[in-house]
């Protein structure tokens, strides 16, 4: 197994490849990061590791979570993305609305003070750290169990797929403290559960339980929390089953779908058969 820890002795650091920019993640303390990664063959596991903080985030995380992306190895197919301890994560870390905030790091009281590009730029750096679950080469899973509030609820939102345990509580709690969700969470949230029940999951900041979650298509299955993993790692290995060229192929099709007419999806689908029929049945 070759593993990969972010956030810990920088010996133990991950490949970083040429040009990756480690800038954000090597201004903070290794336990303010909280997060590891682990690639076993075509699964990596993404681990929010700050159990005892409730899995809270940081600039520091997300920037480290850009960074797995940036340096996952090709023959990733599954990513997991899990929490240690007895909450997925617990959002964002509170300290960061303080004026002190999270040493090494920016607090909303610093970040107010830069200019609108910087701030953007900023906020574009976090959200690169969901951005990459979603690439159609792999399939990213949420195995999430307890607390998934605010960031660690987008966090979940930003893979493809959420395998739940029966002690899931889903809250977007960023309305219900002066913010906006603007970790890539609007966008699936809405496409899922419709945008009247967006709304009013977002501006009441109320709970979402395993029961609903399964009904509402939040979560694909809701299993007892014991069997969390086990579930998680059965799914890995039937969506490993499929061929990887056809499954990027119809990832690709089905992620663009909801943006295109029927005529545009019938015409992205024959590109993408021509390929497949070509590379499957070529002779030469
Ligand atoms: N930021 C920083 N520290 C946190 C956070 C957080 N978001 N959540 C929990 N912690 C810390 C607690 O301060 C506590 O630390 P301590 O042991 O040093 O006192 C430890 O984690 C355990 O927290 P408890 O509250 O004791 O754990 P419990 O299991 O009872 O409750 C719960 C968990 C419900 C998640 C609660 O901690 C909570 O409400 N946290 C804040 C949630 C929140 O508002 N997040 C922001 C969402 S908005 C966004 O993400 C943009």
């Amino acid at each position: 197994m070759a593993e990969a820890a972010v956030g810990g002795d920088p010996e133990h650091a991950p490949e970083t490849g040429e040009g990756s920019d480690v800038s954000t993640v090597s201004a903070a303390a290794p336990a303010e990061i909280g997060l590891r990664c682990e690639v076993d063959g075509e699964i990596a596991t993404v681990t929010l590791d700050r159990p005892d903080k409730r899995n809270a985030q940081t600039f520091a995380t997300w920037s480290a979570l850009a960074r797995i992306g940036d340096t996952l190895p090709e023959r990733v197919r599954v990513v997991v993305v899990r929490g240690e301890g007895p909450s997925f994560s617990a959002g964002i870390d509170l300290r960061m609305f303080t004026p002190e905030g999270v040493p090494g790091q920016e607090s909303f009281a610093s970040a107010a003070a830069l200019g609108e590009t910087e701030l953007e730029r900023l906020i574009a750096e976090a959200q690169r750290g969901f951005l990459w679950l979603r690439r159609p080469e792999i399939v990213s899973i949420a195995a999430v169990q307890g607390h998934a509030i605010g960031a660690g609820f987008q966090l979940a939102l930003a893979c493809d797929l959420r395998v739940v345990a029966d002690d899931v509580k889903f809250c977007m709690k960023e309305p219900a403290l002066g913010l906006v969700p603007d970790l890539t969470g609007t966008k699936p949230l809405a496409d899922i559960v419709g945008v009247p029940r967006a709304i009013e999951m977002c501006l009441t900041a109320r709970v979402v339980g395993a029961e609903e979650a399964v009904r509402l298509g939040l979560a694909e299955i809701a299993v007892p929390a014991g069997e969390l993993g086990q579930t998680t790692r059965d799914l890995a290995a039937a969506l490993l089953a499929t061929d990887h060229a056809a499954a990027t192929a119809t990832k690709r099709l089905l992620r663009a779908a909801p943006g295109r007419t029927l005529e545009e999806q019938a015409a992205a689908e024959r590109a993408e058969q021509v390929a497949r029929i070509r590379a499957l049945f070529a002779s030469n």
